[in-house]
């Protein structure tokens, strides 16, 4: 599990230990560590299945040491959850490259290479007898972002595109190892990083060069407003975890699937509008 210090990847590594899965807890800070020990002392699920690691899914080391981890475990592993993600609301034409690394790499990059690195011991998880859903998965979590393209984070939907086209491609290639692959594609969640969005859109807002089309000023406005109207109506975590925990104890789980009210009206408007319309509803609302 990656990204478990907070939000989806949190929540869906405490159903997981309270289903009896052992978790291996991918985090980034001490704080988070310790924060998986101090829950451990008063839940005994925690206790006993999670197990919190360093991962930084961009770090080549982290992603060896998970390795090596699920290694002297057994070296059998029954579903791997990339959770970790970021986000990077503001103008395109005002970003940078840097930035924009950073958000390819965490989202797409780095899952796909942890991916790479765990493929032998899902395998072995696939084949092992004891293993009821008959087959290992790697859960990608993606977001409705990776379908449905609107204005004012194209990285971010740069990145998420990429997952979900990973996903699906992979999938057809590793269902021959024995791993189901599947991309869930959420609407807005109520996590940590709605706040951290606004926090940079506010930012980008109140820092938009003065070259900056007037029309920029009031999109960004605009989707600021909407994104925080959304988070008012968004699904809990817990909502995308049971999800994630139901997907990994099916036999055959589907490749993709929509999480939340918001998400499903998307998917009907790149779905089933043509796309020059779908694209005027998309940009139109919020640009
Ligand atoms: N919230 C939504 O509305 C929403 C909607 C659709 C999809 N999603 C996707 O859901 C996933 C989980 O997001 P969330 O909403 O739960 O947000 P969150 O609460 O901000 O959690 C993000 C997690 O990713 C971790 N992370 C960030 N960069 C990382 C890196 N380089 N390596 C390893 N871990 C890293 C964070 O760790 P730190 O605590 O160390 O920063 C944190 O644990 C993301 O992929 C996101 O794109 C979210």
């Amino acid at each position: 599990m990656t990204g478990a210090s907070s939000g989806i990847g949190q929540e869906t590594a405490r159903l997981f230990a309270r289903a009896g899965w052992d978790c291996l807890a991918g985090v980034r800070s001490a704080d988070a560590r310790r924060a998986w020990i101090a829950e451990g002392t008063t839940d005994r699920a925690i206790a006993r299945h999670v197990v919190p690691v360093t991962l930084d899914v961009t770090n080549e080391a982290d992603r060896a040491g998970v390795v090596r981890e699920v290694s002297a475990r057994g070296g059998k592993l029954n579903a791997l959850i990339n959770a970790a993600g970021i986000s990077s609301p503001g103008a395109f034409a005002f970003g940078d490259a840097e930035s924009d690394r950073e958000v390819i790499e965490t989202n797409l990059l780095g899952p796909m290479a942890l991916a790479r690195n765990l493929v032998p011991a899902l395998r072995d998880g696939a084949n092992d007898a004891s293993n009821p859903a008959g087959g290992s998965i790697i859960v990608n979590v993606a977001s409705i972002a990776g379908i449905a393209p609107m204005p004012w984070q194209s990285t971010y939907h740069a990145a998420k595109f990429g997952f979900v086209g990973w996903s699906d491609a992979v999938g057809h290639e590793l269902r021959h190892d024995g791993i189901h692959l599947v991309a869930v594609l959420p609407g807005t969640v109520r996590t940590p990083m709605l706040e951290k969005a606004d926090h940079l859109l506010d930012a980008s807002i109140r820092t938009l060069p003065r070259v900056a089309p007037k029309p920029y000023f009031r999109g960004l406005t605009r989707f600021r407003r909407s994104a925080q109207l959304a988070a008012r109506f968004a699904a809990t975590p817990n909502v995308v975890a049971k999800a994630i925990v139901d997907l990994a104890s099916r036999k055959n789980p589907p490749a993709r699937v929509i999480i939340g009210a918001d998400a499903h009206v998307l998917r009907a408007v790149v779905a089933f509008l043509p796309h020059r319309f779908a694209m005027a509803v998309l940009g139109g609302v919020l640009s």
